[in-house]
């Protein structure tokens, strides 16, 4: 398979470990292996304890995968696919529902693969474009109009990454009446579920819209537990399943066996899970509207409606490309040139899952004084 390079990993596989303060990361500070450890009831915990390093069950642990399906009002565990993370599935999924005469239309600017992959797999991908100028709303009746006879997938990221976007839940319901009137699957990437903003209403999950609905979750964002790289599929849709699970015989097989009771931990105790990431965006969030409030000639943003991420624009002459690169070079503060999406504009997106987030506004701060 011929592919494009996916901008965003390459630019993080460049920084990500050399930068001390990661203002663009998209997940929520990882929790400490012990205080996991100790979120665990006794059965999840005698799990832990006698865990054999063997081979696991392709399609997920059974329980885990019945705690996925708790997430969802109209999904049983027989309709979940546990994969490495939210990236296989997306590369499973993708590649086993698109190819050579099919189309797609996915939301953009955004996460790379959700589009790249149907490309590589020989189908056309029409992207759905967010703008600026419309808050960075889904036009749910341009996107609809960009449906075709031949389009298999309409692929929505909500929250959005980048921008927060979040659509309204009759704009949702629309989207999906007229996926469900064409027999499109719709899959909806929710790894940023959890995470909405000023009480914004959570939006009724893709799997339990309609047959085809398929929701995408992941253990690294809202569950702050990226390096479980734990992530799923849920639809009631069970031969598009079967297909992905056949396509995963030739990614991973099957997920880590730690990583899948650690991930039934960290469910099992979502309440206190969640609330701690809710709390840290809450928090940091409340820096971020200071910081645009004050630096009102140097930054705009359209606040995020969900997720913990934004992208607001760095007003004035200088292009995000370079500002970004003075800043880091000075600071070892890093930020996300909209470049890295292929987006015009001179936006950038800001990361506020991490706990840090403080000092490196700090920081940003004292490069902006000194000019
Ligand atoms: C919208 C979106 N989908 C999927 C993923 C992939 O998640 P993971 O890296 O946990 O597999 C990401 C990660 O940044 C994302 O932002």
């Amino acid at each position: 398979m011929r592919i494009p390079d996916f901008a965003l990993e390459r630019f993080f596989a460049r920084w990500e470990f050399a930068v001390e303060y990661l203002l663009c990361a998209s997940d929520v500070e990882g929790w400490p292996m012990a205080d996991l450890l100790a979120l665990a009831d006794d059965e999840a915990a005698g799990l832990w304890h006698d865990l054999r390093l063997g081979y696991a069950e392709s399609t997920g642990h059974p329980l885990l995968r019945a705690e996925i399906a708790e997430l969802y009002d109209r999904v049983g565990p027989d309709e979940v696919l546990v994969f490495a993370g939210a990236e296989e599935a997306i590369f499973c999924l993708t590649s086993v529902l698109l190819g050579p005469g099919d189309h797609a239309v996915v939301t953009w600017p955004g996460y790379q693969s959700l589009y790249e992959v149907g490309r590589a797999a020989g189908a056309e991908v029409t992207l759905h474009e967010l703008r600026e100028a419309d808050r960075w709303s889904l036009d749910v009746e341009r996107l609809i109009a960009a449906i075709r006879p031949e389009t298999r997938l309409v692929v929505v990221n909500a929250p959005h990454n980048p921008t927060g976007m979040l659509p309204t839940p009759a704009e949702w319901a629309r989207l999906g009446d007229a996926c469900a009137d064409r027999g499109i699957h719709l899959l909806a990437d929710e790894v940023y579920r959890y995470l909405e903003l000023d009480d914004a209403e959570p939006l009724t999950a893709g799997a339990d819209l309609f047959e085809r609905g398929i929701s995408m979750g992941v253990m690294s964002k809202s569950f702050a537990l990226a390096g479980l790289r734990i992530g799923w599929l849920a639809t009631r849709d069970r031969d598009l399943l079967d297909r992905c699970a056949r396509m995963k015989d030739y990614t991973t097989i099957c997920s880590a066996t730690p990583s899948e009771i650690l991930a039934l931990i960290g469910l099992r105790a979502r309440d206190r899970v969640l609330a701690r990431s809710r709390r840290i965006v809450a928090d940091n969030l409340a820096i971020l509207d200071d910081l645009i409030q004050r630096r009102a000639d140097r930054f705009s943003w359209v606040r995020p409606r969900g997720g913990s991420i934004g992208f607001p624009r760095l007003l004035g002459d200088e292009p995000i490309d370079a500002f970004a690169a003075r800043l880091v070079e000075a600071e070892g503060v890093l930020l996300l040139p909209g470049s890295q999406f292929g987006h015009p504009g001179n936006h950038f997106r800001i990361g506020f899952g991490r706990e840090n987030l403080p000092a490196a506004v700090e920081r940003l701060e004292v490069f902006l004084d000194r000019g």
